[in-house]
């Protein structure tokens, strides 16, 4: 590690210099196939002409105005990202923990607004994951995260997915808001399902608690749909995106619904750099690739002939595979990190998600010659040969 930096990443002994498409590339030359894709920010891959096109076209016109005066590109591309997600409005701002600290406060407003004091409370589940400051830890169900950093944000309580009595008992009177991934990420790729999200979805609606989905690693097609909550058949009245949504420059959006669309209020809320022309710019690239059905059925089909495949490999140390699209899982009977080490030494990155399963999320572009490249890669290294 360099020691200018603080030591807070389990780093891995590389350091990259480039990347095009699929692969990134190391100071000695030698090139990897990311399945990784910066945890689910490189969603069309490395060098994309997109946004070499749009960075140079940006950036010779105009890189910040702030949001006390309006920009062409980033009403472009709010305007592209309410089309593509049919909700009805967008903050923007950075990255996924801001954002879904702004949902956050859109609950606890509307709430209040309409009910009075007392109705704060955030329900979540646990084994989610919701970022890194100290409101979205508070709304993190997963306790090693907790550790050395309270007193918290009050005001979270978590029940446990596919729970739906818990959650029938935890969406009391004191409730605002629900914030839910559709599929948790970070704790191995798991699946809501449909009938808990629409246990949840019904509840809300009776008790006019916020149903809000956190897309933030799911979100904006890596499941093969704009979001992933879709598949459940429910609708959200906020929704957060970060991460692939300007596919390598930070920004994050709070997307509301009819519901919450009219909560917020001049002084309420605010982000310096939220929709930076830059990142607006690069955004606009990704939506127009990604909001395309034709495109998002290709990323569902190269998931599933990604999980048919490492699934027909019959790896011995492979307990399960998980998947929705791009997003995809392998639990392992042994630990996941000293595997990520040596598939880095032949030439693979991939995620971990808990102490032994391995995650993949390659970029959208990837092809099913690099699937199959890279899961030879893994077979050979899970199996314990050259
Ligand atoms: C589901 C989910 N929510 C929120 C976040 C936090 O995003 P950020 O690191 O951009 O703050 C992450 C990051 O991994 C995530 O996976």
């Amino acid at each position: 590690m360099n020691k200018a930096f603080m030591n807070t990443y389990h780093e891995l002994p590389v350091t990259f210099t480039r990347g095009e498409g699929s692969y990134l590339f190391d100071t000695e030359g030698r090139r990897y196939l990311d399945f990784t894709s910066g945890i689910a920010v490189n969603c069309l891959g490395h060098g994309h002409p997109a946004f070499r096109r749009a960075i140079a076209a940006q950036s010779a016109k105009l890189l910040h105005v702030s949001n006390y005066y309006r920009c062409d590109t980033t009403e472009t591309f709010a305007e592209k990202l309410v089309a593509a997600s049919g909700m009805k409005n967008v903050f923007l701002c950075n990255s996924g923990a801001e954002a879904n600290e702004g949902a956050c406060k859109i609950a606890r407003k509307y709430s209040l607004k309409r009910y009075g004091k007392g109705r704060h409370t955030i329900v979540t589940l646990k084994g989610g994951f919701h970022g890194r400051t100290i409101t979205t830890l508070a709304a993190t169900g997963q306790e090693h995260f907790h550790k050395n950093f309270g007193p918290f944000t009050e005001g979270f309580r978590f029940v446990a997915p596919g729970d739906t009595e818990a959650l029938e008992s935890a969406l009391d009177d004191s409730v605002c808001g629900v914030l839910f991934e559709a599929v948790q990420g970070e704790s191995g790729v798991r699946p809501l399902g449909a009938d808990f999200a629409g246990k949840a979805a019904e509840i809300c609606a009776k008790k006019d608690i916020l149903l809000m989905f956190d897309e933030i690693q799911c979100g904006l097609g890596r499941t093969g749909a704009f979001f992933a909550f879709e598949s459940y058949g429910v609708r959200a009245d906020v929704a957060t995106l970060a991460k692939g949504l300007a596919g390598g420059i930070p920004v994050g959006a709070v997307l509301a619904g009819e519901k919450a669309s009219g909560v917020f209020e001049p002084g309420d809320h605010g982000s310096t750099f939220g929709g930076n022309p830059l990142a607006a710019a690069c955004g606009i690239a990704v939506l127009d690739t990604v909001n395309d059905p034709a495109f998002l059925l290709e990323i569902a089909e190269k998931g599933a002939y990604f999980a048919g495949r490492l699934e027909s490999l019959r790896i011995p140390c492979v307990t399960e595979i998980r998947g929705r699209g791009l997003m995809i899982a392998a639990d392992l009977s042994s630990q996941a990190r000293p595997m990520l080490e040596k598939l880095l030494t032949r030439g693979l990155l991939v995620l971990s998600a808990g102490e032994k399963t391995l995650r993949f999320l390659p970029p959208y572009t990837i092809s099913r010659e690099e699937i199959d490249a890279g899961l030879e890669i893994l077979a050979a290294a899970l199996r314990g040969g050259a």
